[in-house]
C-alpha cells in the first residue's frame, strides 16, 4: 500500500488536511475533483450542470484508477467517490484509507455559505439524508478522525501519530517503494 487516501463527507476537511499531511510527509498531494477539472476542463459544478452526475462519476472512476497506480500520494477524494465500491476497492488495494468524520452540524456550519457543491444545493433534510446514507461507506476506512471540534493541525497530528504507531511492516506498506 503506497498512498494515503482521505475519504469522508463534503466539508470534513479532506483537501485542507490532505495538503498539510502531504507537506509533513514530503509526499505529493492530489485532489480527485481538481484532477477531474483538469482533464475535462470544466468545474465540478459545470460537469453536473451540463452533463449530469453520471458523467461526473465516470470521470471520477477513471481518475481514481489512474491515481491508484501511483505511489507516495496523499489523495483527497470527493465525498461521493467511495460510495462506488469499485473505487473503494481500487484505492484500498494500494493505499491506507483515512476517514475524516464530522457531525452534520459542523458540516453545515462549515459549508453553509459556499455554493460550489451541486449536491449541497438541496434542503437541509436532503443533505442530512445523504450524510446518513453514506456513513457506512466512510466507516470502511482503516482509521478515522473526528474533525468536528479539531483544527487542521490537530487532525494532521492525529493522523501522523497513527502512522507513527504502525508497525514497521505496516509503515513499509504505505511509505516505501
Ligand atoms: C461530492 C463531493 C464533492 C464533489 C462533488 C460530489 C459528493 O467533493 O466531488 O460535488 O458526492 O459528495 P468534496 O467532498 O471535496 O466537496
Amino acid at each position: 500500500m503506497r498512498n494515503i487516501v482521505l475519504i469522508g463527507f463534503m466539508g470534513t476537511g479532506k483537501s485542507t488536511v490532505g495538503k498539510r499531511l502531504a507537506q509533513s510527509l514530503a509526499w505529493d498531494f492530489v485532489d480527485t475533483d481538481y484532477v477531474i477539472g483538469e482533464v475535462t476542463n470544466l468545474s465540478v459544478t459545470e460537469i453536473f450542470r451540463r452533463h449530469g452526475e453520471t458523467r461526473f462519476r465516470s470521470e471520477e472512476r477513471i481518475v481514481v484508477g489512474r491515481l491508484s497506480q501511483q505511489d507516495r500520494l496523499v489523495i483527497a477524494t470527493g465525498g461521493g467517490t467511495v460510495v462506488d465500491p469499485r473505487n473503494f476497492e481500487v484505492l484500498a488495494r494500494n493505499g491506507f484509507i483515512i476517514g475524516l468524520h464530522a457531525s452534520l452540524e459542523a458540516i453545515l456550519s462549515r459549508i453553509g455559505h459556499k455554493n460550489d457543491r451541486p449536491l449541497l444545493k438541496g434542503t437541509k433534510e436532503a443533505i442530512e439524508k445523504l450524510w446518513f446514507e453514506r456513513q457506512a461507506c466512510y466507516a470502511q476506512a482503516d482509521f478515522t478522525v473526528d474533525t468536528s471540534r479539531k483544527n487542521i493541525d490537530e487532525v494532521v497530528n492525529e493522523i501522523l501519530g497513527e502512522l507513527g504507531r504502525m508497525t514497521e511492516h505496516e509503515f513499509t506498506r504505505v511509505s516505501k517503494n
